[in-house]
């Protein structure tokens, strides 16, 4: 007899497990420096329509192909009618997750490390100058490839115990701890001097700095930060109880996230020019930035303690839902147990999160980690999240999915046609958009 598939327990279960997928380094690392070079409010107001005009229907169609098949990748694209030649996006999915687990893993392991030396104090007796030297010092070494490994393991434990004992249970207890933390530092980061300037280059969209590749990398943060285009958000929902009203539920989690993005650049901004520095740093913003500017804090060791525990927090959220797709995949399809799977994931990713994070050091030249982070961020993932919309908006059986969306839950007309019609025809479009830039 088949085994009774995995749930989540309750409804808020549902979304502290799938915001704290959406919520990790794409809200508090990566938006932050993106909108920063992106040129701030242009940015920011771009990321928001795509977020609602793009990103939901697409949050939609995951949902509901996930939900109706019961199934993670491939397996999802198998409902009957269906061609076959489908499943091969499954697969591209599970190759995506692989990728993106060995080189998160690795930045979300920095942030161990910076825990750390805010609690011994390191960061305070280093001196401003020498930052950029410790960075790259650290990321280049063993250390990094230490605590890459520590990361990967408690990644482990948590996915053992399952979706609803593990993954539920750790979302419900670190999401709140997560905004709490959020809410103390935005607090904190408006009552410096010089903080309506910070504000005023998030909020005040300066129409002219919109380049072409503002505009594709303000999708591409809205795919990368919604889990969208690798089945992640298919996996979830396969778990999700009948009644779960997905299109509310889609909202919520885009403004969720959208809301934890914006707080972060509310927490980043205002200090980076209070401390007179500027933001377009790029990736290093947090890890070099943020660190001088905690430097010459009152209580910086403090606050830089609590920073990156709410990045390493966020992190582990995030990496548990990429590793739910592998996992699902094993059981689905090998019918293999829970702890067989997480052992086989664990023992890969140990290598190649290993040689991602060489790649700042010894092994430069083959630079893994760039290679993943392209060919996942930029080509699997749109990729993926064309297909999705294509086979929900175009082989679905139309009722399945009216069914999906409207379950338990009264959906206005005008919303459902938003959301109908961003993964019939608006969604694809700009996926391909970015698909084809991303490429060149
Ligand atoms: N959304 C996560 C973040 O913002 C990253 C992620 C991508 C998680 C894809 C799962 C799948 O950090």
């Amino acid at each position: 007899m088949a085994e009774k598939r995995a749930q989540f327990g309750t409804r808020l279960g549902v979304i502290a497990a799938t915001v704290g997928s959406a919520v990790g380094l794409g809200n508090i690392w990566r938006f932050p420096y993106e909108c920063g070079t992106g040129g701030g409010g242009a940015f920011l107001a771009v990321y928001i329509l795509f977020v609602f005009l793009i990103g939901v229907p697409c949050i939609c169609a995951e949902f509901s192909l996930g939900r109706s098949s019961r199934r993670g990748m491939p397996g999802a694209f198998r409902i009957s009618g269906a061609r076959k030649q489908w499943g091969f996006l499954g697969y591209a999915a599970i190759l995506a997750a692989f990728m993106i687990l060995a080189f998160y893993a690795v930045v979300a392991g920095w942030t161990l490390e910076y825990i750390i030396d805010s609690a011994t104090g390191l960061f305070r007796d280093t001196p401003n100058s020498d930052r950029h030297a410790q960075f790259t010092g650290f990321i280049s070494g063993w250390k990094a490839v230490l605590w890459t490994i520590v990361f990967l393991v408690i990644n482990g434990l948590v996915m053992i115990g399952g979706v609803e004992k593990g993954i539920e249970r750790v979302s419900n207890i670190l999401m709140p701890i997560l905004f709490l933390i959020l809410i103390v530092f935005c607090i904190n980061s408006l009552t410096m001097e010089g903080a309506s300037e910070g504000l005023y280059f998030l909020f005040h969209p300066d129409i002219s700095k919109l380049t072409p590749d503002v505009v594709l990398g303000a999708l591409g943060q809205a795919f990368f930060s919604l889990s969208l285009g690798m089945g992640c958000l298919v996996t979830y929902s396969s778990y999700f109880a009948d009644d779960t009203p997905l299109i509310k539920t889609s909202m919520q989690i885009a403004a969720l996230d959208t809301l934890v993005a914006v707080l972060a650049g509310v927490i980043i901004f205002p200090a980076v020019f209070s401390f007179g520095m500027t933001p377009d740093q790029g990736p290093t913003l947090v890890f070099e930035v943020l660190p001088n500017i905690f430097h010459s804090m009152p209580g910086g060791s403090f606050w830089s303690f609590l920073f990156f525990l709410l990045l390493a927090l966020a992190s582990l959220t995030s990496i548990i839902s990429v590793s739910e797709i592998i996992v699902a995949f094993l059981v689905d399809e090998f019918r293999m147990g829970r702890l067989k799977a997480t052992m086989i994931i664990t023992c890969i990713s140990l290598v190649t999160g290993t040689l991602c994070s060489l790649s700042f050091g010894p092994l430069k030249s083959l630079n893994l980690f760039n290679i993943f982070d392209f060919t996942s961020s930029n080509i699997l993932m749109p990729l993926g999240g064309l297909g999705v919309c294509a086979f929900v908006g175009w082989q679905m059986r139309r009722s399945d999915f009216t069914a999906q969306m409207k379950m338990n839950s009264k959906v206005p007309a005008f919303i459902f046609d938003y959301i109908s019609i961003g993964i019939k025809y608006v969604a694809p479009a700009a996926i391909l958009i970015i698909f084809i830039a991303g490429l060149f």
